[in-house]
């Protein structure tokens, strides 16, 4: 069976960052920060082979060809309501790059995502699409995304967490071989209630101080 790719991100500042961002007494404001810096050094990663074209410029000496991103500007996907903390990294780095929303929350019985809200530029098909979410569980909500913005023809996708449970990359390399998958670590286990252990909590709560 072909598997997307798994990216891990050991970068040492990404690792120390987590594991402040990992501690019960963070405070919200810090979280918040914290996760900012990471997803722009995972930005940075998840983008390092985007593809480059010359162009001719004028410097204040000479003419010259130097290069820029080839293509349309990238789609920056979030992922309701955790993603936008990663998102807001990431435009950090690549401040033009348009944003598409998917709302999915998890049904707290059978853990299977449920859509409430869909927005994304209408010619996704032609552009590199990153799906941010922080926390890859069980990997239900990050597939009914990538299912999503398939149906509506985006096809050149990567997928992008901060923290990911074994079960959740499996699920999403069974179901979306062809998307690669950028986290920054790779926790023990899932709990009995889709929770991923030891991980952080509730990235939503702890990032918008709802708990
Ligand atoms: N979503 C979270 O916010 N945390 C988890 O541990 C799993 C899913």
């Amino acid at each position: 069976m072909v598997k997307s790719a798994l990216h891990i991100i050991k970068h040492p500042l990404i690792q120390h960052k987590l594991t402040q961002m990992r501690r019960r007494e963070t405070p919200t404001a810090e979280f918040r920060q914290l996760l900012r810096e990471i997803a722009l050094l995972l930005g940075y990663e998840v983008t390092r082979d985007l593809e480059l074209e010359n162009v001719p410029v004028d410097t204040p000496l000479a003419h010259c060809e130097a290069p820029v991103l080839k293509g349309k500007k990238l789609v920056l996907v979030s992922i309701l309501r955790a993603g936008e903390g990663l998102v807001q990294g990431m435009l950090d780095l690549i401040p033009s790059a348009r944003i598409a929303h998917i709302g999915l929350y998890r049904d707290h019985e059978t853990l299977q995502p449920v859509e409430y809200y869909f927005k994304a530029p209408e010619d996704i098909a032609s552009r590199l699409v990153i799906v941010a979410d922080p926390m890859l569980a069980t990997g239900h909500s990050a597939a009914a995304a990538l299912s999503k913005l398939k149906e509506r023809g985006a096809d050149n996708l990567r997928f992008v967490s901060l923290l990911a449970a074994p079960e959740g990359i499996a699920y999403l390399q069974k179901h979306h071989a062809n998307v690669p998958l950028y986290t920054a670590a790779i926790d023990e286990k899932l709990d009995e209630n889709g929770y991923i252990v030891p991980g952080l909590g509730d990235a939503g709560d702890r990032l918008f101080g709802t708990k």
